[in-house]
């Protein structure tokens, strides 16, 4: 690239270029990484796969370089992928949903730890994760001044460029310059006991800067890439989505009239997948307006609602499209820029922020229990699926918490309601209401034995609804303790019978 085309503007930077081979070379053997990336978006492109080709190149010498892998989200194959592959990684955290990954966690080949995504930034200031030794970091542009302007995603970028000694930087080309303005980083927050209310009281409120300041000294490489993110495609909403948008659109028009919503909503933080996209699709036909956002990934579905005006204001850390969307995004960016803002995930997720604004949490699981415990991540409860990502930090503090599944997985040999889950990330107390194609249970006020019954009679699918009602009638009599009745000796035997391979 010559330096016309150059986004590294700052001259005292320009003698830090350099290729991606050079820049992984000066990460060491046991080093931390906080990387940027967040849902496929704004990871860096070139060095985690020169990183892995050199950590190949060692361990087939016999020499064992594993690093420790830390990021805002998932990222891509470029990333989790390559570095899993040549199974360069002794640590991942917080949230991943790469397959060769996921297979690694599994095969105990790989540590991982899931950690509420609000969580990591604070956990690396305390030093509870301890040291991080290089931050990776796509940026847009370097400015003459040396400010960052961030890509398509902030996650923990500001606390890897603030915490790493030593700093990487992959400026992309293929990210749009107009992005500047979209961000909003803030440099308010302290360290217990010092800190202040975050001044935030609605999802457009500016309370940073649009760009990361950066120690200049800490900057050991600057790598020049063009490449675009990992796109998201989304499948046009199955049925059962459709069912299950149409039972959340018509219990939020229920509370609407109960005067428990205003008309407008409140913000909406939608999960991430196919079923968070079609309710979003289901709001686009619906009878709100003036809706506004305060969630972690920008998705199709929202772009279609601001596009079409139904949404005024989306407030996330990423944005994260498909091929086509983000054409859309790229030819309107200057509209994009008015209604979005882009926040360190400490702060698009943060609780007490969360808990002012009164959010509507919207979020698949895996299953639900007949109490309303809830398992986001752990197939037949040892089994990482991808992890517990935002769902707490939004769940246990929304003003609204919805979790939402089909009623079976597995084409139906599998009951997404079960007895009791063998693995819990939302317990019943943060789960005000679950929801599957076959109706939505408003767990709001009930007691557990209330709860049973409507998650059973509202959630299950008819082939399991008699098997649980079964469960559910023989615990109440037979259980030690009739507050929450359960057989212990039977609480997994679903469980036990798909690991078997019969089904539920
Ligand atoms: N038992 C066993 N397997 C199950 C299952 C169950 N009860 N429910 C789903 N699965 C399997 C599916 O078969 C599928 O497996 P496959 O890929 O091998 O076919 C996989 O789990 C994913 O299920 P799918 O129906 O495609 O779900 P999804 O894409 O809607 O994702 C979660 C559901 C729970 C995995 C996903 O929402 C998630 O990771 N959530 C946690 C993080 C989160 O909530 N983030 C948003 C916060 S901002």
């Amino acid at each position: 690239m010559t330096q016309a085309e150059s986004r590294v503007l700052c001259p005292a930077l320009r003698n830090r270029i350099m290729s991606a081979d050079e820049a992984a070379a000066l990460i060491r053997k046991g080093d931390n990484i906080g990387m940027s990336g967040f849902t496929g978006a704004g990871y860096p492109k070139a060095v985690p796969g020169a990183l892995a080709r050199r950590i190949h190149q060692a361990n087939s010498e016999g020499d064992r370089f594993k690093v420790g892998i830390w990021t805002g989200a998932s990222t891509a194959p470029e990333l989790d992928g390559a570095l899993a592959s040549v199974a360069g990684v002794e640590m991942r955290l917080p949230y991943q949903s790469d397959p060769v990954c996921r297979q690694r966690i599994n095969a105990g080949e790989m540590e991982y730890i899931d950690i509420h995504l609000s969580h990591v930034a604070q956990f690396v200031w305390f030093g509870f994760l301890g040291h991080l030794d290089v931050a990776v970091v796509e940026v847009t542009g370097i400015t003459e001044d040396g400010q960052l302007i961030p890509s398509t995603s902030i996650g923990n970028n500001k606390t890897w460029l603030d915490e790493a000694d030593k700093i990487i930087l992959e400026v992309n080309s293929a990210q749009d310059m107009n992005l500047l303005g979209m961000h909003d980083i803030y440099y308010g927050t302290q360290r217990p006991p010092h800190r202040k209310p975050i001044p935030l009281v609605a999802p457009g409120d500016r309370i940073g800067q649009p760009t990361f300041r950066v120690n200049p000294d800490k900057i050991v490489a600057i790598v020049e890439t063009h490449a675009a993110d990992r796109n998201t495609q989304f499948s046009a909403p199955d049925e059962n989505s459709r069912r299950i948008a149409g039972h959340i659109l018509d219990f939020l028009q229920h509370e609407v009239k109960k005067g428990r919503l205003p008309p407008e909503l409140l913000p909406l933080q939608s999960g991430v997948g196919n079923i968070a996209n079609a309710v979003l699709a289901g709001l686009e036909d619906g009878p709100f307006e003036n809706l506004t956002a305060y969630t972690e990934v920008l998705q199709d579905g929202m772009l279609q609602l601001l596009k079409s005006g139904k949404l005024a204001f989306a407030s996330a850390t990423a944005v994260s499209l498909s091929t086509d969307a983000l054409k859309e995004f790229r030819e309107n960016l200057a509209f994009y820029r008015e209604r979005i803002l882009l926040r360190p995930q400490e702060i698009s997720n943060h609780p007490e922020v969360i808990r002012r604004l009164g959010i509507i949490a919207m979020n698949g699981m895996i299953e639900a229990d007949i109490y309303g415990n809830v398992n986001s991540t752990h197939v037949m409860g040892s089994q990482i699926m991808n992890g517990i990502g935002g769902s707490g930090d939004f769940a246990r503090n929304a003003y609204l918490s919805m979790f939402m599944t089909p009623s079976t997985a597995k084409g139906g040999a599998i009951s997404c309601i079960v007895p009791m889950v063998p693995h819990v990330d939302h317990t019943e107390h943060d789960v005000q209401v679950v929801v599957t194609e076959q109706g939505l249970a408003d767990l709001r006020g009930l007691s557990p034995k209330q709860r049973a019954e409507t998650i059973i009679e509202r959630c299950a699918h008819p082939d399991f609804k008699p098997a649980l009602r079964d469960y559910y009638r023989r615990a109440l009599k037979g259980s030690p303790g009739q507050h929450t009745p359960h057989l212990l000796d039977e609480a997994f035997s679903w469980h036990l019978r798909a690991l078997a391979g019969r089904g539920m």
